[in-house]
């Protein structure tokens, strides 16, 4: 598949000229330790300070939402499901209530962390072939005279169980503090009353204009007559705004059981989807267990499957401690090439073993011991690349502003880290009839073809099968870092499908072994490689020609990328202070709280 959406591949040559390019690798001087992406876009703007709480998300309608929960006297549930509501409102490209997430709770006084899986899953009727014909290539659906390419990216098949609203619910009734009704006031004033459509938005619509532009209900609210909705126009989303009144009044029944559900099902079967009322009634949340690692003194707490992200933040950060990375410079060449490495064979156990573990057995423990990662290490060569296929299994890319991740800490000290999402962008870009729901495409996150790849060029293993009510396998990796006594230091998340993962994992270590401030810590460039295809990828740009010369002559293949993830992420020093830093690469803000209580 070949979505390349609104990346574009910038020809070599061009980073060559080093359009940013003006340290020498081996400098360290402090100001060149990093180069922001963004540069001109960087500005205070993006961080924020509190000695009382923070939400930081990637839209600041969101932000703002959580920190007035958080001054009304809320805790970090009520500002993190009061913020996730907005961002459902206001970033349908990304994640919405038609999705799913993972949600992870620090409790400050237990010093506890809670894991909420509320992803979707695999309806009844699904089947490992089902997107497959008898040639064994992709399917083509018909709907009213249009062939369906992509059936498990686009349109009603590729829609799996929506998770995100009996999740949101059920968190907040066992911890929230504030009435759901406030908590979602919102969400739902902004669908009612309408935002301006900012320019991430308006370059969603347009890259997915074909899709959107074919369903009814989705044409009819992102498009004003023949053209689609751009910058400057309002987004009213008024079914939205009455489907949210609902669920703030009633909870999440209506969805799962009522006339909600079966809209979503009368939508679905009239695209020949196969999600039906049993599927609806039979959703639960998951309450899992998080994984543990243990990172240079600090405590790393991560998503455990099925998201294979905390898992290969662990292995890969286990793996790089046997380095002495601090000594390194952050954008030189063996500190470039190591963490690529470190990535190969992370993203090449991650289609090897990872899948449901409610389903198939993934090796959780092994995958993340100093044991394993000192073994990996052994086929390291500091002067060049081992060959993807030397080290396991088969396969191709593309990045879309879908997903999106938000923190909050609040003023007694709990936390929030939470990703959610519709999958690729607008999900599967069909608008339920009547709802204003725009439905996920989480089919596509399995494998869907034996050797094929998905959406994000994933390759990935026969463990990522699909069945009957299996969750598909996922990136998405809310983390926190702890200090070795326990307290919580930084709160940590990304969308980017498979580059959640590197991201992740680039901004803790820019903390912990460069001792970068926040603000320069999600700025850094980022690189990202996920074994196959065999690519390094580095953000355009941002890296000097003569890094890129010796990258190269180690044996790596370097794609430029317009950008590597979307961090929101907060920091907790031993003094109290908070800071919170949303990454300029997207439309994210941060909101402090303002009052103490
Ligand atoms: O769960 C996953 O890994 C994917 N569905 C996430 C998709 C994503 O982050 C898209 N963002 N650009």
């Amino acid at each position: 598949m070949k979505f390349i959406g609104w990346i574009q591949p910038i020809v070599l040559l061009a980073v060559m000229l080093g359009i940013l390019g003006c340290v020498t690798a081996g400098d360290r001087q402090h100001s060149t330790l990093y180069q922001p992406v963004n540069s001109s876009r960087v500005t205070a703007d993006y961080q924020a300070e509190s000695t009382s709480g923070m939400v930081v998300s990637a839209h600041p309608l969101a932000s703002a939402a959580g920190a007035a929960m958080l001054n009304a006297g809320g805790n970090a549930i009520d500002a993190a499901v009061a913020a996730s509501f907005v961002i459902s409102v206001v970033r349908p490209q990304s994640t919405g209530i038609g999705g799913g997430g993972f949600l992870m709770y620090h409790d400050e006084t237990a010093k506890t962390q809670r894991i909420f899986d509320f992803r979707e899953r695999a309806p009844i009727k699904s089947s490992a072939k089902m997107f497959m014909d008898e040639s064994g290539e992709y399917k083509k659906i018909d709907y009213f005279g249009t062939q369906i390419k992509d059936p498990s990216v686009n349109g009603h098949l590729s829609v799996a169980i929506p998770g995100t609203v009996k999740g949101l619910v059920e968190i907040h009734q066992e911890l929230g503090k504030l009435g759901l009704r406030v908590v979602m006031g919102p969400a739902i004033e902004a669908a009612e009353k309408g935002f301006p459509v900012y320019p991430g938005l308006a370059e969603a619509i347009l890259e997915r204009q074909e899709w959107l532009r074919l369903y009814p209900a989705s044409r009819r609210l992102f498009f004003k007559g023949e053209r689609p909705l751009a910058e400057g126009d309002s987004l009213l989303q008024a079914d939205l705004a009455t489907t949210l009144r609902q669920i703030s009044e009633s909870g999440a029944k209506d969805f799962y059981e009522g006339e909600l559900a079966k809209k979503i099902v009368s939508e679905i079967k009239r695209g020949g989807g196969v999600i039906d009322m049993s599927d609806m009634r039979a959703y639960r949340v998951i309450e899992r267990s998080p994984v543990t690692g243990h990172y240079r003194g600090q405590k790393i707490v991560s998503m455990p499957p099925p998201s294979s992200g905390g898992t290969h933040i662990i292995e890969m950060l286990n793996m790089l401690e046997t380095v002495d990375v601090g000594q390194m410079h952050p954008r030189g060449a063996s500190y470039l090439h190591l963490l690529s490495e470190v990535m190969r064979r992370a993203f090449s156990d991650r289609a090897k073993e990872m899948g449901d573990s409610d389903f198939v057995t993934v090796p959780v423990a092994r995958l993340t011991s100093k044991a394993y990662a000192r073994s990996l290490m052994k086929s390291f060569n500091p002067e060049k690349v081992t060959a993807s296929k030397d080290l396991a299994g088969t396969l191709p890319t593309g990045e879309s502003p879908s997903t999106s991740h938000l923190s909050v800490i609040d003023q007694w000290g709990n936390a929030v880290s939470t990703t959610q999402t519709v999958n690729y962008s607008f999900g599967s870009c069909v608008v339920a009839d009547g709802t204003g729901i725009v439905l996920n495409d989480e089919m596509d996150d399995f494998t869907t073809k034996p050797g094929g790849s998905n959406v994000f060029g994933l390759v990935q293993g026969p463990k990522n099968d699909i069945a009957p009510r299996k969750t598909p396998l996922s990136s998405m990796s809310p983390t926190m870092v702890f200090s070795d006594k326990g307290a919580l230091e930084m709160v940590v998340g990304s969308p980017g499908g498979p580059r959640i993962i590197s991201a992740v994992l680039e901004t803790i270590v820019n903390v912990v072994d460069f001792k970068m401030p926040l603000l320069e810590a999600v700025h850094a460039t980022r690189i990202h490689h996920q074994w196959m295809p065999d690519t390094l990828k580095v953000e355009a740009a941002s890296l000097d020609s003569d890094t890129l010369k010796s990258l190269e002559a180690k044996g790596h293949i370097i794609s430029a990328i317009k950008s590597i993830g979307d961090v929101q992420a907060i920091q907790k020093r031993s003094d109290g202070m908070i800071f919170g830093v949303s990454d300029s690469r997207s439309d994210g803000r941060p909101s402090a709280s303002g009052k103490s209580h």
